[in-house]
C-alpha cells in the first residue's frame, strides 16, 4: 500500500505539466534557491555533479534568450514564454565527467537532465510554472553568457508565476 509520502510524490509527478505563459513578476529568492537545491540533489555519475544550472533573471537577458528559442508553433504564438521570471541554463560539464569516465560525455548529459527534472518537479510543488525548452539556437546563447568550452548547453527551463487563467 502506498504511504502518504508516495501518494504525494506520485500526485506531484502526475500533475506536473508544461506552462508557457506567466503572470508578470519575479520569483521569490527563497523559491529560486529551493529550485536550485532540488537540482543539486539529483544523482550524478560518481557524485561528480557534472552540471551547472545557471539562473538568468535580468529582463534584457530573458528577452535575448526568448529571441533564440525557435519552433514553428512558437513563431505562430508570439505570446509564448511571455512574462517569464527566470530561465535556467541547464549545462552539462563534459570536462568534469570525461576526466573520470570513458562514457563521461553521456554521464554529464544525464547529470544535467536529472537535475532539470528535479527542478521541474520542485517547481510544480511550489506552485511555480515551468517548461523545459530544447529548441534553442544554442550557439547564440552560449556566446551571450560566455559558457566555457567544458559546458554543453543541454536545454533551458523557463520559470514563472502562475497565470490567472491556466494555459499550456
Ligand atoms: C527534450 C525536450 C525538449 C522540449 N522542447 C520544448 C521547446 O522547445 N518548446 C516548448 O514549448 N516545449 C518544449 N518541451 C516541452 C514539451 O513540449 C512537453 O513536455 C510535452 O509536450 C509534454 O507536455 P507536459 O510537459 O505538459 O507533460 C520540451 C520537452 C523536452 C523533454
Amino acid at each position: 500500500m502506498a504511504t502518504n509520502e508516495a501518494t504525494i510524490v506520485l500526485a506531484n509527478i502526475l500533475n506536473r505539466h508544461s506552462v508557457r505563459a506567466f503572470e508578470p513578476g519575479a520569483l521569490a529568492e527563497e523559491d529560486l534557491q529551493t529550485l536550485l537545491r532540488a537540482g543539486e540533489a539529483a544523482p550524478s555519475a560518481g557524485g561528480l555533479k557534472s552540471r551547472n544550472l545557471i539562473p538568468v533573471t535580468h529582463p534584457e537577458d530573458l528577452e535575448f534568450i526568448i529571441r533564440y528559442i525557435f519552433s514553428a508553433r512558437i513563431r505562430q504564438q508570439r505570446e509564448r514564454f511571455k512574462n517569464v521570471s527566470c530561465i535556467l541554463l541547464i549545462c552539462a560539464n563534459i570536462t568534469s565527467a570525461t576526466a573520470k569516465y570513458r562514457r563521461g560525455r553521456l554521464y554529464a548529459l544525464q547529470d544535467a537532465t536529472l537535475a532539470g527534472q528535479n527542478v521541474l518537479l520542485m517547481a510544480h510543488a511550489l506552485g511555480i510554472c515551468a517548461c523545459w525548452i530544447g529548441q534553442i539556437r544554442e550557439r547564440k546563447i552560449v556566446q551571450k553568457f560566455n559558457l566555457g568550452k567544458e559546458y554543453k548547453l543541454v536545454g533551458l527551463i523557463a520559470l514563472g508565476r502562475q497565470p490567472a487563467t491556466p494555459n499550456d
